[in-house]
């Protein structure tokens, strides 16, 4: 049997991990990008089996995730979810994650943490995850599959707080440098739409959510934070940059 998935992932780690499952337990199947701006109205039938992930920010599951699972519907559908996180801390994005999934119909049946290189500051689990990393998530996968043939489908229990976590994002957005070869991969591939179509110097800091894809994917390197925001988070980083965090995974 084949897995949808369903993800959203502006720098790439999430989308290895959630695709790493998929194929462990027998094959992709549907893909659903919720980084797509123009993503359409989707249903999953109970018995399609499904892996949903993305990303921590702030603790919190990034709001565009939440509006954009809006579009997906499922019937009493088995889920495994898992969110990835920069060895910081993810609070109370997996519960969140859940309860949105909750929402929409699904049941998550299986959950893990997993800590992979902070796309704002790459130096900080720089190699994960590692190769141990992904025989880890190799077992967690076939437990999971346990969970998605049991009799009855129970919500497995996550860490987290309700009411979740406040957070806001640093008022800032990339900054362009002369070495911009306009080639248009930024615009094309930002999940909000916030670079303007004619010129990819000028982001809409209203519609921005600093989610680094411009700055992970420009051939040029040519996007990036400005440099005071760069030191700001370094710096903020820097105790957990030292720690070696553990994956966590919940049945
Ligand atoms: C805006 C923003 C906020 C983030 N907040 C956190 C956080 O609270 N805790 C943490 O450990 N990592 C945090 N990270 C790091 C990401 O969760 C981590 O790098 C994740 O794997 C990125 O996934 P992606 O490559 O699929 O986009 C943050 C990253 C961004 C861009
Ligand atoms: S991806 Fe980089 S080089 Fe290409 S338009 Fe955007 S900033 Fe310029
Ligand atoms: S402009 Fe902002 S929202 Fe768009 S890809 Fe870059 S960081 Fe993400």
């Amino acid at each position: 049997m084949k897995f949808s998935i369903v993800y959203f992932s502006a720098a790439g780690h999430t989308e290895k991990v959630v695709r790493h499952i998929a194929e462990q337990l027998g094959g992709v199947d549907r893909v659903v990008d919720l980084s797509d701006p123009f993503l359409k109205a989707c249903d999953f039938s109970k018995d399609e089996r499904v892996v949903v992930g993305c990303p921590v920010y702030g603790g919190r599951i990034p709001s565009i995730v939440a509006e954009r699972l809006g579009k997906v519907s499922f019937d009493a559908t088995r889920v495994v979810t898992l969110v990835t996180y920069g060895n910081r801390a993810y609070e109370d994005a997996l519960l969140e994650l859940n309860d949105v999934l909750l929402t929409r119909g699904a049941i998550p049946v299986a959950s893990a943490a997993i800590v992979a290189q902070h796309s704002m500051a790459p130096s900080v689990a720089a190699d994960r995850p590692t190769a141990t990393d992904y025989q880890n998530l190799s077992v967690f996968s076939r437990f999971a599959l346990q969970k998605y043939d049991e009799l009855h489908a129970v919500p497995v229990q996550v860490p987290g707080n309700r009411p979740y976590r406040a957070w806001s994002k640093m008022p800032v957005t990339p900054v362009v440098s002369g070495k911009c070869i306009h080639c248009g991969q930024c615009i094309q591939k930002c999940p909000t739409m916030a670079i303007w179509i004619t010129d990819p110097k000028k982001t809409d800091p209203s519609k921005c959510i600093l989610c680094m894809r411009c700055v992970a994917i420009c051939p040029q390197q040519a996007r990036q934070l400005p440099a005071q925001a760069k030191e700001a988070i370094e710096k903020k980083l820097a105790p957990v940059a030292k720690l070696t965090r553990e994956n966590e995974f919940f049945f």
